[in-house]
C-alpha cells in the first residue's frame, strides 16, 4: 500500500466487485459531472458523528444502524421514507430507555444503493446475463438492455440520495422526531402486537418518564431535545469511482471528506488490506465501518486496524460483526481480546442479518427472525464475558409491513413470503419485526442497567 493518499490513489491496486461499463468514455463524463455537484453531506456533521461514536467506543453510548440492504428508484417515495423513519426513531427511543445511555441514530438511506454480489452471472433458464449490482450500476429486470452497467444511473442516485436527506433532515430537525408523538406510536404497536404482555412494562416505564418530565415542566415546548434529534446517514463505500467524486477538501481543517454521507463501510468482500477499497476509505476521514465476517482472521483485522485507523481515534472504526448466529461465538471472542490487547478504541456493532440468510423452501431469500435474535444475543454475552462495551447493532428493515423474514410476533412462515416480498437485494426485517427486535434487545440492555433506585444508590455512593 503506498504511504502517500490521494483520492484516485485506489485506481492502480486489485479491486473487486467493480461493474464492467462497456462505455467508459461515458462513465468519465458521469464522474466529472458528480465531482462538480454540491455536497450531500458536510465535513462538520461527519466530525458530529465521530464524536457521538467516540462516547459509544468509551462504553457511553449505543448505535443504531439500519436501513434498506438496498435502495430503489421504485420505491423511491415520502411515504417509504417517512414509514422507515418513524420505526427507527421508535427503535431508538426504547434503545434509549433500556440502555440509559444516548442512541447514536445511523440509517442505511440516502446512498445505499450499490451492491456486491456472489456472482459476476445471473442465470435463468438458458439466458445468462450480469446480475444485478444495485440501481445505482443496472436495473434488477432480466433482460440484456437493463442489466449492462449504466453511468446515468449514478447522476439518479445522487439526486435520489439528496432529496432523500431534505425529507431527513426535515423530519429530524421539523417536529416529526417529538418523543411523546414517537412514543405514541409506540404504545399502538404494544397494544397491537401478538407479543404485548412482554413489551407492555417498558412502553409503561417510558410512559412514566415522559410524564414526570412534563411535570417537571421539561416536554417538547420547553426542549429541544424532545422535539429533534440528530440522524446520520451511511452506504457501503463500494462503487468508488462515485465515492471519489464526491469526495472534497473540507476548508475548515484542509482534510478530505467523502460528501456522499456521513459514515461509509467496507463490505465483507471487499476488505483486502492491499485492494482499493481499503486504499480509499483509509484516506477520508469519515467515520468508517469494517464489516467483520467469518473468513476474516485477527491477523488481517489488526492490520485492517492499523491502516483504516493508524491514530486510534475513538469514533473512527466501527467493527460490524456478522458471523452468523452459529459462529459468533467460535470468531468473535477472540477478535475481541486481541483489540483489547492492542488498546483499540473501536465501536463493536452486531449485523445480526448477513451471516443468517437462507434459502426457504419456497425458493425465497429469507432470514428467520430467531437467528437473528440469536445473533444479537451471542454478540451481547460475548461482550459481557469479555467486559467489554456491545456497542450496537446494524441491520436491515423497512417501515413497511413486508413479509421477507420469517418469524416474529406475527410468525411470518415459508407460506407468507410471497405475499409482499418487494426487496430488491436481501431480506428485510418488516416494521413490526423491527420495534420487536428493539424490545428484545433492549431486555438484554436492561440486565446491564441498575434495575432499582437502591442499585441506583449504591452505585452513586460506590462512586462518592
Ligand atoms: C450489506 O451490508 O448489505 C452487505 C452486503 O454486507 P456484507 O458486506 O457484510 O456481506
Ligand atoms: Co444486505
Amino acid at each position: 500500500m503506498s504511504s502517500t493518499w490521494t483520492p484516485d490513489s485506489w485506481r492502480g491496486l486489485p479491486i473487486r466487485q467493480v461493474p464492467d461499463y462497456r462505455n467508459l468514455e461515458a462513465l468519465q463524463v458521469v464522474e466529472d459531472r458528480l465531482s462538480q455537484f454540491p455536497p450531500l453531506v458536510f465535513a462538520g456533521e461527519a466530525r458530529k458523528l465521530k464524536r457521538k461514536l467516540a462516547r459509544v467506543a468509551e462504553g457511553k453510548g449505543f448505535l443504531l444502524q439500519g436501513g434498506d440492504c438496498a435502495e430503489s428508484f421504485a420505491e423511491h417515495n415520502a411515504d417509504n421514507i417517512r414509514d422507515f423513519f418513524r420505526v427507527f426513531l421508535q427503535m431508538a427511543v426504547v434503545l434509549t430507555f433500556a440502555g440509559g445511555q444516548p442512541v447514536v441514530k445511523i440509517g442505511r438511506i440516502a446512498g445505499q444503493f450499490a451492491k456486491p454480489r456472489s456472482s459476476d452471472i445471473e442465470k435463468q433458464g438458458d439466458v445468462e446475463l450480469p446480475s444485478y449490482r444495485g440501481d445505482i450500476i443496472n436495473s434488477i429486470q432480466f433482460e440484456d438492455a437493463s442489466r449492462q452497467p449504466d453511468p446515468e444511473r449514478q447522476i439518479m442516485a445522487y439526486r435520489q440520495s439528496a432529496a432523500t436527506l431534505n425529507l431527513l433532515r426535515a423530519f429530524a430537525q421539523g417536529g416529526y422526531a417529538n418523543l411523546e408523538h414517537v412514543h405514541r406510536w409506540t404504545l399502538s404497536f404494544v397494544h397491537d402486537t401478538p407479543a404485548s404482555d412482554r413489551y407492555k412494562a417498558i412502553a409503561g416505564r417510558i410512559t412514566e418518564a415522559l410524564g414526570f418530565m412534563r411535570a417537571c415542566g421539561i416536554n417538547p415546548d420547553t426542549a429541544h431535545q424532545l422535539r429533534q434529534t440528530d440522524f446520520f446517514t451511511s452506504h457501503e463505500a463500494l462503487l468508488l469511482g462515485y465515492e471519489q467524486a464526491l469526495t472534497r477538501v473540507d476548508s475548515t481543517s484542509g482534510d478530505w471528506y467523502d460528501t456522499s454521507g456521513h459514515m461509509v463501510w467496507i463490505g465483507d468482500r471487499t476488505r483486502d488490506p492491499d485492494h482499493a477499497h481499503v486504499e480509499f476509505c483509509r484516506g477520508i476521514k469519515n467515520p468508517l465501518g469494517l464489516k467483520c465476517g467469518p473468513s476474516l482472521d485477527v491477523d488481517e483485522l489488526l492490520k485492517l486496524i492499523d491502516i483504516l485507523d493508524p491514530e486510534n481515534e475513538a469514533g473512527r472504526l466501527t467493527l460490524i460483526a456478522r458471523f452468523g448466529a452459529d459462529k459468533v461465538g467460535v470468531h468473535l471472542p477472540a477478535m475481541v481480546r486481541a483489540v483489547q490487547r492492542e488498546g483499540r478504541k473501536v465501536v463493536w456493532s452486531c449485523d445480526p442479518m448477513h451471516g443468517n440468510t437462507v434459502k426457504a423452501t419456497s425458493g425465497y431469500k429469507t432470514r428467520p427472525f430467531e437467528q437473528v435474535l440469536s445473533e444479537v444475543r451471542s454478540f451481547m454475552q460475548v461482550h459481557q464475558a469479555e467486559g467489554t462495551h456491545a456497542g450496537g447493532i446494524h441491520i436491515e428493515m423497512t417501515g413497511k409491513n413486508v413479509t421477507e423474514c420469517t418469524g416474529g410476533a406475527y410468525a411470518v412462515s415459508d407460506d407468507d413470503l410471497h405475499d409482499r416480498y418487494h426487496t430488491h437485494c436481501d431480506p428485510r426485517l418488516n416494521a413490526d419485526q423491527a420495534l420487536e427486535l428493539a424490545f428484545l434487545v433492549a431486555e438484554e440492555l436492561k440486565k446491564e442497567q441498575p434495575d432499582t433506585v437502591n442499585d441506583l444508590l449504591e452505585g452513586i455512593e460506590a462512586a462518592e
